[in-house]
């Protein structure tokens, strides 16, 4: 964790989910996030977002979207703007997600402006960044993650609050995970270059992503510069959710 920074845990829903199980999800979360000491952000699929946002309230659990389309309106048929998020009860939105840059051709600068959308919606946005196992294997993690940083992110990010998360491409949906070396290694390389870049850039939150449960989240959570997770299978669970949530050190 980065001292005086409330951790961040967030579920990443994906392509999951009817309504009946979005809602029963969301009411478990919501109802198991007293007293937590950490921030909840719950991001389900674009059809079930008015029915969770209305389950959240104004509780503590924020609402996010998994995408946003980069203009604020116009002929994109099948996308969703941030100003559409916004409207709907959203505070967060998924950009650059590694599903979305391998599945939807997603690179650097669509990511980037995205993000702007967002910010300019009053959107946070979370960005994800993180290294293919060739990429790894081939000794390029971070620079990987040090391009997708520099191109992905826009100037206003860290002073909007913007979200950083980590997320190796090998490690999601697979059940492997970096060892806390690596993980080490790579958000302290984050965190210097956030540092290097933005005033803020000491304080962002950044998130690891990929494999988290319920039984590796305290390893995980402990590792200096790690601020959170971002958890897709494990968040269709509430109580693995909430587990890893209460795995999250508290802030001082
Ligand atoms: P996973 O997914 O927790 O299922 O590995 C993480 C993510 O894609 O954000």
């Amino acid at each position: 964790m980065t001292p005086s920074v409330c951790a961040l845990i967030a579920g990443n829903w994906k392509m999951h989910g009817t309504r009946a199980e979005a809602s029963a999800l969301a009411g478990a979360v919501r109802d198991g996030a007293e007293g937590l000491g950490c921030d909840l952000l719950l991001c389900p699929a674009f059809p079930h977002l008015g029915l969770v946002a209305e389950i959240l309230g104004a509780g503590a659990v924020a609402l996010g979207g998994q995408d946003c389309h980069p203009a604020a309106k116009g002929a994109h048929t099948g996308d969703v703007s941030a100003p559409m998020l916004s409207d709907i009860g959203a505070r967060f939105v998924l950009l650059g997600h590694s599903e979305r840059r391998a599945n939807h051709a997603e690179g650097n600068g669509l990511v980037h402006a995205k993000a702007e959308a967002a910010l300019g919606a009053g959107l946070i946005p979370v960005v994800c960044v993180g290294e293919s196992e060739a990429e790894r294997l081939g000794g390029l993690a971070g620079a990987i993650v040090e391009t997708q940083l520099a191109a992905s992110l826009p100037d206003g990010f860290a002073a909007a609050g913007g979200v950083v998360a980590y997320e190796p491409v090998w490690a999601i949906g697979t059940g492997r995970t970096p060892t806390t070396a690596q993980v080490t290694e790579v958000h302290a390389k984050i965190r210097a270059d956030l540092v290097a870049r933005f005033a803020d850039g000491g304080t962002m939150r950044v998130l690891y992503g990929g494999s988290v449960k319920g039984s590796n989240a305290a390893e995980l959570l402990a590792v200096a510069n790690v601020d959170g997770a971002l958890i897709g299978g494990a968040s269709l669970k509430a109580g693995e959710f909430l587990a890893i949530a209460e795995a999250a050190p508290k802030s001082a």
